[in-house]
């Protein structure tokens, strides 16, 4: 089980939006990982998605009354026996009990008695989400510790699109395992800051058919796009080749091919960016030539391939924020896929680059043999410009954006 998650109790709680469907791929992410899963949905749920497929899903029993098994105190044990309760979708209404201290059905009296981590994930109509009293109730439930997650904007159950769209069940299921490891709400500390984060390989063109590409799957960079949305940033992620299904809510995301095409749009947006994570995999070289038309094979054999040194990006960065083209306040953080070699192990590479490179942070991965990429875990080590070093244990990909985020919270400043 990833993140070393032994069996944990998980109460998933439902509310009466059409979203409710959705919530039965994340009982099923919770269940194939080996979680005792316990579903309350609302009364109104029950008129979208029937007793029967929530029982079916996770395997136990399903009431939405406190007056239903009265003997075995089911209001009280069902929310204090929990390590996690995910309320999905949560709507408005919900919330506003929830935020009240109401206890009148299973649910809400269930969320009185648990003192697990909370997360909510909101779905509801733009105005709905927008609405000053759903604004104060989700305030009222994060400072009372829950963790509320940020909706996705897109396509609504009519024709209408705008923010309130249930993250997807991945996603979900992604942020109810980082608060399971974590064991505490996702600080809403990034709010109103502005992160700027590359990810994912580039591709340098040959010819109308090939590139020279890497193997970087974008997983750390959609995992740190992610979390540092729903700790409150407003997100950009210019995203490079990637093998992730989906983008993350709450983000806006720039696609790009090539080196110089990233090198453009991280120039373009740090300057409006609190915060800038390198994240891509960038190529370092690129064909000097593009062919118009595809190469043939010939009779010749291959033809050799003359490459161009690519700009560096990062130190690129870090120039222009010593030119004052970049406020000096930005915060700009590198990444280190290293191997150890005749010349120094992986942690004497980082240190080494993290001068070359003159960012604030440097992540600093061990690679090679299946190591990080395209791997869902990765471990590592923090490097800060002032000399500290944070060891990164073992962990998922989110993990791992949580506490590398843990330390951007900790150095960004105001501008
Ligand atoms: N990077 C960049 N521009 C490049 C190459 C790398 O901005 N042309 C960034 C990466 O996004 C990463 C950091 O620099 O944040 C380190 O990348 P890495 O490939 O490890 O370093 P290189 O500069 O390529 O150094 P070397 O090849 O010597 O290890």
């Amino acid at each position: 089980m990833s993140d070393g998650l032994a069996r944990r109790r998980i109460l998933v709680g439902v509310g009466g939006g059409i979203a409710a469907y959705k919530v039965c791929s994340v009982i099923r992410h919770f269940t194939e990982a080996g979680h005792d899963v316990r579903v309350i949905p609302t009364r109104s749920a029950l008129r979208f998605v029937g007793a029967a497929t929530f029982e079916a899903l996770s395997g136990n029993p399903v009431t939405t009354e406190v007056f239903d098994d009265v003997d075995e105190v089911a209001h009280v044990a069902l929310g204090r026996e929990a390590d996690l309760v995910v309320i999905a979708p949560a709507t408005a209404d919900l919330m506003a009990r929830a935020a009240a201290g109401r206890a009148d059905d299973l649910l809400t009296a269930s969320l009185l008695t648990a003192r697990c981590p909370v997360l909510f994930v909101p779905a509801m109509h733009t105005e709905m989400w927008e609405h000053p009293a759903t604004e104060a109730n989700v305030a009222t439930l994060r400072a009372h510790g829950a963790t509320v997650a940020t909706p996705a904007s897109g396509r609504l159950t009519g024709a209408d699109t705008g923010a309130g769209r249930l993250p997807e069940p991945t996603e979900i299921g992604l942020l109810g395992d980082l608060l399971l490891t974590r064991a505490d709400a996702l600080p809403y500390d990034l709010a109103g800051r502005r992160v700027l984060i590359s990810a994912g390989g580039t591709r340098e063109a040959l010819d109308p058919v090939r590139y020279l590409g890497n193997h970087s799957s974008g997983k750390q960079g959609y995992a740190l796009a992610r979390v540092a949305a729903q700790r409150g940033a407003h997100v950009t992620l210019v995203s490079g080749a990637v093998s992730e299904p989906g983008e993350p809510a709450a983000v806006d995301v720039v696609h790009i091919d090539s080196a110089r095409d990233l090198a453009r749009e991280m120039q373009e947006r740090a300057a409006a960016a609190d915060v800038v994570i390198m994240a891509a995999a960038v190529a370092d070289f690129r064909p000097t030539a593009v062919a118009g038309a595809k190469i043939k094979k010939g009779d010749q054999g291959p033809a050799p391939i003359e490459l161009a040194t690519n700009p560096d990006i990062l130190a690129g960065l870090v120039q222009a924020r010593r030119d004052g083209v970049i406020p000096v306040s930005t915060v700009i953080v590198g990444f280190a896929a290293e191997t150890g070699d005749a010349d120094g192990g992986v942690l004497d590479h980082g240190r080494a680059k993290l001068r070359r490179k003159g960012c604030d942070l440097l992540v600093v991965n061990a690679v090679g043999e299946g190591r990080a990429f395209g791997t869902e875990d990765n471990a590592g080590w923090i490097l800060t410009s002032e000399g500290a070093e944070t060891a990164l244990p073992f962990g998922s990909k989110t993990l791992m954006a949580s506490r590398i985020l843990d330390e951007v919270a900790s150095v960004v400043r105001d501008s």
